[in-house]
């Protein structure tokens, strides 16, 4: 490898190809510096349903390796795989309850943001064509996820910002002040990625129909989470179709669906809203085009891996890794409680939470990062958010193995941090970070 001249190593193309086993070879050690999530040491980023699970997606990502989800009239297995995706988690999210009007239908995206970009891009344009609102706005707790802020860049669309309350809950009453004429949509997370706290969604889909407003509710982490969660009794609290005023939802395979990365789904209550979701133009030499989201031509791997792994793990599966990821969680979060110097940041539902110290302004507390810091010399991958300064961790079903070790760990670190009152240098936050180029 050579050095280009941001110092990051870079390999130029080669003049005469190389042999296949080299290029693996080649890519092997590229890899070697990565974090290892199959040691469950990684508490973000990956979500993993054991070593079968993974050689399943991977061959199914090889089997639709070359495919292009663009045209489903050439390919049209790839649009039964969609429906496919589509039913299954709509049938999950309430659909087949008489409350949902039974017309929820939506379609599969790339991610949790290409599924927030959509709902936003529809309820830009129902504004516009609708109520003929030119600069619509989003009202939404500060806990939503930053995609938000990606489509309101995108598509000229205004973020309103509303401060979540104590609990980090979405506050109702401060996004209802925040509503004007302008208002087309509004948000709530179930959970939210920086807390794993739940928004109280009935009551944001009451001030939804009482202004005549379209709900998102961001499950793109509880999609494939809550439902199962409900089914073995640890949770109660309707968040989906079945609540009156959601219009549409986001639910990601890829992440406790458990699927190969690059798959979501995006839900709408109507068809008339799922429609506007449709892009079509003949404006141009090439006749008809049809698109249903950001990409034009689209890998169909990730679409068949993530059929593959709803197939394979079936509802029982779901709801077994569902409780052994919780059971882990609940585990890793008494390990955290047991320690009255920390807390954790509202009181989360399910596998995902932040926790940090519980009064950083008292005398002695302790640096969060600096246990951050302790615990990644040993190993341990947990993402560092702001504010409030806190460590971050998703919880999935291949942690069972592993969370004890972290528990114990963190006793340590803590003790010493404790002890030696020291601060971490690098106070970085960063979830989400590209490369170069
Ligand atoms: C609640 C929530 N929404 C949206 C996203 C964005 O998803 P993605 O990273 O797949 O684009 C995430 C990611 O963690 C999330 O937790």
């Amino acid at each position: 490898m050579t050095a280009d001249p941001f110092n990051l190593p870079s390999t130029a193309l080669p003049g005469r190809g190389l042999d296949p086993a080299e290029v693996l070879d080649r890519l092997r050690e590229a890899k070697a510096g990565d974090r290892d999530w199959r040691g469950g040491k990684v508490f973000s980023l990956v979500y993993s349903a054991g070593e079968d699970h993974h050689r399943l997606l991977e061959d199914a990502l090889a089997l639709y390796a070359s495919e292009n989800g663009l045209n489903v009239l050439a390919f049209p297995s790839i649009g039964y795989l969609q429906h496919d995706l589509v039913r299954m988690t709509a049938s999950l999210l309430g659909a087949d309850d008489a409350a949902s009007g039974g017309a929820v239908d939506g379609f599969v995206t790339s991610g949790g943001t290409e599924s927030l970009l959509q709902a936003v891009l529809t309820a830009r344009d129902d504004a516009r064509d609708r109520r003929g609102i030119d600069r619509p706005e989003v009202v939404l707790a500060t806990s939503a996820h930053a995609a938000f802020d990606k489509a309101a860049h995108y598509f000229d669309v205004d973020l309103v910002r509303v401060p979540v309350g104590p609990d980090f809950r979405a506050d109702v009453d401060a996004m209802a002040a925040a509503v004007t004429d302008r208002t087309a949509l509004l948000v709530g997370s179930a959970p939210s990625y920086p807390q794993g706290v739940v928004d109280p969604i009935a009551d944001l889909a009451a001030l939804a129909l009482d202004r005549g407003l379209l709900l998102h509710v961001d499950a793109c982490m509880g999609g494939f989470l809550l439902p199962f969660l409900e089914r073995l009794g640890r949770f109660d609290t309707p968040f989906d179709f079945r609540v009156p005023g959601v219009t549409s939802m986001s639910a990601d395979l890829h992440k406790y669906g458990y699927a190969a990365k690059g798959a979501s789904v995006i839900l709408y209550r109507t068809a008339e809203l799922k429609r506007r979701q449709v892009f079509l133009t003949t404006n141009w030499l090439g006749g008809l085009y049809a698109s249903t989201g950001v990409a034009g031509t689209r890998p169909a791997g990730p679409i068949a891996a993530a059929w593959a792994s709803l197939m394979h793990l079936g509802a029982d599966g779901l709801l077994e890794l569902t409780g052994t990821a919780h059971d882990a969680a609940r585990r890793l979060r008494a390990g955290i409680e047991s320690h009255p110097e920390l807390a954790l940041r509202g009181d989360p539902p399910a596998t995902v939470f932040a926790f940090g110290a519980a009064d950083p302004t008292a005398p002695g507390a302790p640096d969060i990062f600096a246990v951050g810091d302790l615990l990644a010399a040993r190993g341990w991958y947990l993402d560092r958010q702001s504010p409030p300064d806190s460590l971050h961790v998703t919880v999935h079903a291949g942690h069972a193995a592993t969370v004890d070790g972290l528990v114990a760990d963190l006793d340590e670190v803590l003790a010493q941090v404790l002890e030696d009152g020291q601060r971490a240098q690098d106070r970085s936050t960063d979830y989400g970070a590209p490369g170069a180029g």
